[in-house]
């Protein structure tokens, strides 16, 4: 990666914490959890990040999650993250963590949220990475399960910022969701929503409208709809745009059909995130190094990417 993309102080404001479980803390877990994998060891994994879509991606990231079970496994989890963050200059960090893959294991949401928020207390003690967690809901599970998980996350209300929405889109609309999202802001929290990755432009205009999001997270499917672009710019409501994944997840084919420079160029608010780093390929700074390898992207408009994430924070 080229050390001026390095040197720009970033803000990642689209990452899932189970989602930069790298293959060696997996099995490093799996060993410390004494539990067996279905993988022979950290190459077959690797070699099983393949994927035609979503679907398919969230089948191993769910069998992945598996092996967190302590609160130490938690700490360590996103402790690495905070490692990576620090050698790429993203001083600020809003990650998201999906409470229910755990809970619905049997994991306590207690044990999940303490080992997260140590980590990202020393983080910024230690790291100077300051950071504002989100809860997200998983939308292939009824609305009333998601209400019994804020109901599980208030009391531990001031380690949030916000709650988001994720997991399978297809099928799913945010409309399901607007009661416990009226719920979560009445309580003070920021609204988020993943919408527009596979989903159609309907599904950002019902974020916006009955969710209330103050962030689109992904939204690249904006651009199918020119009102709704219009909407975005004149807002200017930020969207966290994840281009690896994007690719190894078929929403374009290659880099170079990437829309988000000409978002950019238009006036959205675009911003460059890692998603689920340890499946896609990389952390925030090779998706920048991709825009630049692919997509010819210049030092002004990095500067412009990098600004806009610091600009969107909800912390
Ligand atoms: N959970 C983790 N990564 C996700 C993504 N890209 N879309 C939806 N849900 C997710
Ligand atoms: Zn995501």
């Amino acid at each position: 990666m080229p050390e001026w993309l390095n040197a720009l102080p970033k803000a990642e404001l689209h990452l899932h914490l189970e989602g930069s479980l790298e293959p060696e803390l997996l099995f490093a877990l799996a060993e410390r959890n004494q539990i067996a994998l279905p993988w022979a060891d950290v190459e077959t994994l690797r070699a099983a990040y393949a994927f035609n879509n979503l679907q398919e991606f969230l089948d191993l990231y769910y069998a992945g999650a598996n092996v967190l079970r302590t609160e130490q496994d938690f700490y360590d989890l996103t402790w690495a993250y905070l490692q990576r963050c620090k050698a790429q200059n993203v001083i600020h960090v809003e990650p998201f963590f999906d409470p229910q893959t755990h809970t619905d294991r049997g994991i306590p949401f207690e044990v999940v949220l303490r080992g997260i928020q140590q980590a990202l207390l020393d983080g910024e003690k230690q790291l100077g990475i300051s950071h504002g967690l989100i809860l997200s809901f998983l939308r292939h599970l009824p609305e009333e399960e998601a209400f019994k998980t804020l109901e599980q996350a208030m009391p531990f209300r001031d380690a949030f910022i916000g709650v988001g929405l994720d997991s399978s889109e297809k099928g799913f609309p945010p409309r399901l969701f607007e009661r416990v999202f009226a719920k979560a802001r009445s309580e003070g929290l920021h609204a988020v929503a993943h919408a527009g990755e596979e989903g159609p432009p309907e599904y950002i205009w019902e974020a916006l409208g009955l969710l209330k999001i103050k962030r689109i997270d992904h939204g690249v499917r904006a651009i199918e709809d020119e009102r709704l672009m219009q909407r975005i710019i004149d807002e200017q409501i930020p969207l966290t745009v994840c281009p690896l994944s994007n690719i190894k997840l078929c929403v374009f084919e290659h880099m170079g059909q990437h829309n988000i420079l000409e978002m950019l160029e238009r006036g959205v608010k675009v911003t460059v995130n890692s998603d689920d780093p340890a499946y896609f390929g990389g952390y925030v700074g090779e998706n920048f190094a991709a825009l630049h390898e692919h997509l010819g992207m210049t030092e002004a408009q990095a500067k412009r990417l990098a600004q806009n994430s610091l600009d969107a924070r909800l912390a």
